[in-house]
């Protein structure tokens, strides 16, 4: 068996493992990732596309800014299409000028990686049967590559694993307690070189199901189509995918839409999921780990990243400083900020889907809602100071340096 010794264990490579990375490497505080895929996988997943103000000044700090500067795109608003009308939600102007990025998390993720590549910095990839152990007293991990076994032993662990990972499901049960609601549909996107429909994103709520236009550069689209969860990818052809979508478009979007094989295509399902709490004695959960949220918000990455300020801070203000207290109060401070992400993405799925079990009077309500908040400025201020990311108080790294 290898041993090896660490600071942190970090599990999973996904964007909330490799920002704590990059930013424990920066502090200078010791660590090793552990991923069960290949990188080559990790490098490849397609997921959302939306970044939160705080959390492309998160990749600034983490001084992973350079490719986001270049290609990421400012959109300072959103449309959505209801009843056949567009209506624009003016973040800019609802929020004190803030806006959001458009930018992929296959862009994240390699960014990061190659961060971490050029820091020379310890990762195992393909780590089979990874385990952590003895997280209330001496945490460590095991896990088998290439037929060695290996055990690190480390001060702590962070569970950064996505939500089928292994740090979650070890807590023993009396110690946890897990919220959930899952939708009765799923989102079939597809990701198409074509330019997309309009400068920027459309949130459609119409009698066919919610669609949704977004993008990952002017050259590259990314369409959403509301389906039952019972279709499949195969059931899909290109053709019916943007026949579908222009159905659900208004005249003019159905003018502009330009259409092109899809490059990518798959079904993901729709989850409300959180655990209470983040932390338990050694180890942390993070990200998807601990929390998942429907996409309709563009949440997800955006409450990976959060939590990754705050754990981040909270380390490095024990090992510079000796203080626990971010520590402590990891959990609770993150928690505070899932639950209202979790409030606005079950919200704004809510609106604008359509579910099989509403009533004519459900769905009167539901457009008298839309519309109310379309209407009024303090409607619109809700959705817009949501959707560009509450604002977190983090220590920032400079501070936590010049206070120790
Ligand atoms: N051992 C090691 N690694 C594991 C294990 C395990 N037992 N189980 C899962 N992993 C890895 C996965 O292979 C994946 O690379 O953990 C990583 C988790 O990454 P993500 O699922 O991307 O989760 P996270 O980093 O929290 O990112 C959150 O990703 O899923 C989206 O919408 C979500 O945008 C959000 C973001
Ligand atoms: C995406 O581009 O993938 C995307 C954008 C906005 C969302 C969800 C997904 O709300």
């Amino acid at each position: 068996m290898e041993i090896l010794s660490t600071k942190v264990a970090i599990i999973g490579s996904g964007p909330a493992g490799l920002l704590l990375g990059q930013l424990l490497y920066k502090a200078g505080i010791e660590h090793i990732i552990i991923e069960q895929r290949s990188s080559e996988y990790v490098a490849a997943r397609i997921r959302a596309g939306i970044l939160e103000q705080v959390s492309v000044d998160l990749l600034r700090e983490a001084g992973v800014d350079q490719h986001l500067n270049e290609m990421g795109l400012p959109h300072h608003g959103i449309e959505i299409l209801s009843n056949g009308e567009k209506h624009r939600i003016d973040l800019s102007a609802l929020t004190q000028g803030k806006e959001v990025t458009v930018y992929g998390q296959t862009e994240v993720t390699k960014d990061l990686m190659q961060a971490r590549e050029e820091a020379e910095l310890l990762s195992f990839y393909e780590a089979n049967d990874v385990k952590v152990h003895e997280f209330y007293n001496a945490p460590y991990v095991t896990f088998h590559k290439n037929g060695v076994e290996y055990r690190v032993n480390c001060d702590f662990i962070a569970g950064c694993d996505g939500y089928h990972g292994v740090c979650r499901a070890t807590v023993p049960q009396d110690k946890i307690k897990t919220f959930e609601k899952v939708y009765p549909f799923g989102w079939l996107g597809i990701l198409a070189d074509v330019p997309p429909v309009s400068d920027e994103l459309i949130y459609v709520q119409s009698e066919r199901g919610f669609a949704l236009c977004s993008m990952r550069s002017n050259t590259r689209s990314r369409y959403y189509l509301q389906v039952p969860l019972t279709d499949k990818v195969e059931e899909w052809s290109d053709e019916r995918f943007w026949d579908e979508l222009k159905n659900r478009l208004d005249p003019e979007s159905q003018k502009n839409l330009i259409i092109g094989p899809s490059i990518e295509k798959s079904i993901a399902p729709l989850r409300s999921f959180v655990t209470e709490p983040m932390r338990f004695g050694k180890l942390f959960l993070a990200g998807d780990a601990a929390h998942i949220v429907p996409p309709t918000g563009a949440k997800g990455l955006n409450l990976a990243a959060s939590d990754i300020a705050y754990l981040s801070s909270a380390l490095i203000e024990y090992y510079l400083k000796g203080s626990e207290q971010g520590i402590d109060d990891y959990s609770e401070k993150c928690l505070k900020r899932v639950w209202k992400a979790e409030r606005f993405s079950w919200w704004m799925t809510h609106l604008l889907h359509r579910f099989e079990t509403e009533s004519d009077f459900d769905i009167k309500i539901k457009q008298a809602e839309l519309a109310y908040v379309l209407g009024s400025e303090a409607g619109q201020t809700t959705l817009a100071e949501n959707y560009v990311g509450l604002p977190y108080e983090i220590k920032k790294f400079d501070d936590l340096k010049q206070a120790s």
